[in-house]
């Protein structure tokens, strides 16, 4: 199926031949990775590609080997003729829809493992699971040979996951990090929303604003482990069950235990119901003393 001005290709083989004649003309490409079910988040992906890039590819394939035996992979939302009107409606010219066949044919056997950066946070949780992005991007990269590839700041260990792997594997692409899309009330736009009953809705943007807290006191000069507790009880006292709420080095995702020289993140994911959420923001460092 196509779309009005959107192509849709469901094979490496012609991926590969669109995304060659692009390279012919001397036309650069920016891949916008996505599991589908896409919202605001994912078109501002697409504009940032447009920004950089003359053609843009936005891969929807819901990759089984990121997701946990007792995950939502079976349920995960695939409106696909909504997600292809969404494509149509912006600058991307190509949506690479592979099937899981396609991707993963008999035999493969190939994984990629991610050390340290991918490890602990979700990780603790998810096990295997940024094994399953890591090697299913490095395919996609490999696959479409793109001059950037475009992921949500939302996802914050995965962008660093994405960017250490194309690195240590010297993929000719630039990595490029999106911020954060929000609804009005602070509530990161995810895919998974969807699955928040009205009162989970109502409770979802508890998680953004114990960090929004949180994070301006230690800015401010708190020290971090009392404000983190501070803010995951307040979270579990409304009814969010928190996996983990941490400050971590924004580049390596080290704990960092007490305001150092360098920016911070705080990483934080919660269950509400049967949903999971996460969410992070920047502290930036201390501004530097004039004495
Ligand atoms: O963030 C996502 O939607 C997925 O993890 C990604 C990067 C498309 C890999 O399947």
């Amino acid at each position: 199926m196509s779309a009005p001005g959107l192509a849709v290709v469901r094979s490496v083989a012609e991926l590969r031949r669109r995304v060659a004649a692009w390279r012919a003309a001397g036309d650069t490409i920016g891949l916008v990775p996505t599991m589908g079910a896409l919202h605001a988040g994912h078109l501002a992906l697409v504009a940032a590609a447009r920004e950089r890039c003359r053609r843009t590819v936005v891969s929807i394939f819901v990759n089984p080997k990121q997701f946990g035996p007792c995950e939502d992979f079976a349920t995960y939302p695939r409106p696909e003729t909504a997600d292809f009107a969404k494509l149509s409606a912006t600058s991307a010219e190509l949506a690479f829809v592979p099937s899981i066949d396609e991707m993963y044919p008999e035999g493969f056997s190939t994984a990629i493992n991610v050390s340290g950066i991918g490890e602990g946070l979700c990780d603790a949780h998810r096990p295997g699971h940024f094994d399953g992005v890591a090697t299913v991007v490095a395919k996609l990269l490999i696959q479409t040979a793109p001059d950037a590839a475009f992921f949500g700041e939302k996802d914050y260990q995965q962008l660093m996951v994405v960017r250490r792997m194309a690195r240590d594997l010297d993929l000719p692409v630039e990595i490029v990090g999106v911020p954060t899309v929000r609804e009005p009330d602070g509530l990161a736009l995810s895919s998974r929303n969807a699955y928040l009953s009205a009162d989970e809705r109502r409770l979802a943007p508890h998680l953004n604003r114990a960090l929004r807290e949180a994070a301006a006191e230690i800015t401010g000069g708190a020290a971090p482990a009392p404000v983190l507790e501070r803010a995951i009880s307040a979270l579990t006292d409304r009814g969010l069950r928190v996996e983990y709420l941490e400050l971590r080095d924004a580049a390596t995702l080290a704990p960092v235990a007490s305001r150092a020289a360098r920016p911070a993140r705080l990483l934080a994911a919660v269950h509400l119901g049967r949903t999971r959420l996460i969410d992070n923001l920047p502290v930036p460092p201390p501004a530097p003393s004039r004495s």
